[in-house]
């Protein structure tokens, strides 16, 4: 296993060792015992094409406490700026013998497309609406710690799931293990007919219908970005429609627990208050296990490569 495009390429049991040894990070992590050599003499390159706080970061601390040297390009400052199309990108920077790059571009298949040219490990970080694998592993990871077992839970997934990688990677993931999901979002916000077939997706149109007896309820943002349309709700339609508020839960499971990717958008996808106080949600946890299971990441290719 060279690199980390999607969740498709990896197996269950390969899914299982990842999340075990993000375990031992995400406790080593709380400690003041949390740096490791494993990966000196190293080299990591961030290569950021699209805007990113979480993902960015936690690559960034995964790699040095793992002892490895990150280098971060400034796309801004880049020759990207001059116009080097990402092949020349790619195969100038393979040129310089990093060990790994990290990858977030905006068009799908980007980060297979720098795999196929570089000789480091890839790790994808986000491309287009295609895939965000880490993101996947670490949900996978945060839902585990509170519900070991995934077969059966119901797992409610609201938003812009149609521009969404990570909706698609943690799909992907979470039926393979079994979750029943269903999806909320407005009509043209939805996958197509094809792809909801395909994981046996169940849709519902209201929030408060569809998180009856869920055990997980996960908002995603709309992802302005990715929409050329214009018959999108606006703000204030979407969170009288959309938005997750406090006295909604009382149909979900009395142990459901609320997540979201981030960057959250406060009051349009949840209530204020739910963000800030509620014992529910998890959403600072899926950062701290977004640093643990790069790390994990990290150390599974780096061990494939001894091997
Ligand atoms: N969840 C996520 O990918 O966040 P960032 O865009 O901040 O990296």
């Amino acid at each position: 296993m060279k690199d980390l495009i999607d969740i498709a390429s990896l197996t269950n049991q390969q899914i299982k060792d990842i999340i075990t040894l993000a375990g031992k990070y995400y406790k080593s992590n709380k400690t003041t015992d949390k740096t490791y050599d494993l990966l000196k003499g190293k080299e990591v390159i961030n290569l950021f094409f699209e805007n990113s706080t979480r993902t960015t970061l936690s690559f960034e601390l995964a790699s040095k406490r793992l002892g490895a040297t990150v280098v971060n390009l400034n796309l801004e400052q880049s020759s990207v700026k001059k116009g080097e199309c990402l092949d020349d990108t790619i195969t100038t920077i393979s040129a310089m013998s990093p060990d790994f790059i990290v990858v977030r571009h905006g068009t799908n298949g980007a980060a297979r497309q720098v795999a196929q040219l570089a000789h480091s490990h890839v790790i994808n970080a986000g491309d287009g609406n295609n895939a965000h694998p880490t993101q996947a592993l670490l949900d996978l990871a945060v839902i585990m710690q509170h519900k070991p077992n995934i077969n059966g839970l119901k797992i409610v997934i609201c938003g812009d799931i149609k521009h969404s990688r990570v909706a698609r990677s943690d799909i992907e993931i979470l039926t393979r293990f079994g979750a029943n999901i269903t999806l909320i979002a407005p009509p043209n916000l939805l996958p197509d007919a094809d792809y909801i077939k395909q994981y046996n997706l169940t849709t519902d149109s209201n929030l408060q219908n569809g998180i009856k007896d869920a055990d997980v309820i996960m908002l995603l943002r709309i992802q302005h970005e990715r929409i050329d349309a214009t018959n999108i709700p606006s703000k204030e339609e979407y969170y009288n429609q959309y938005g997750l508020k406090a006295n909604m839960l009382n149909t979900a499971k009395p142990n459901c627990i609320i997540m979201h990717p981030g960057p959250v958008n406060r009051g349009i996808e949840i209530e204020q208050s739910l963000i800030d106080s509620s014992n529910k949600t998890v959403i600072l946890q899926q950062v701290e296990m977004g640093v643990a299971i790069r790390m994990a990441v990290l150390e599974y290719l780096h061990n494939c490569n001894i091997v």
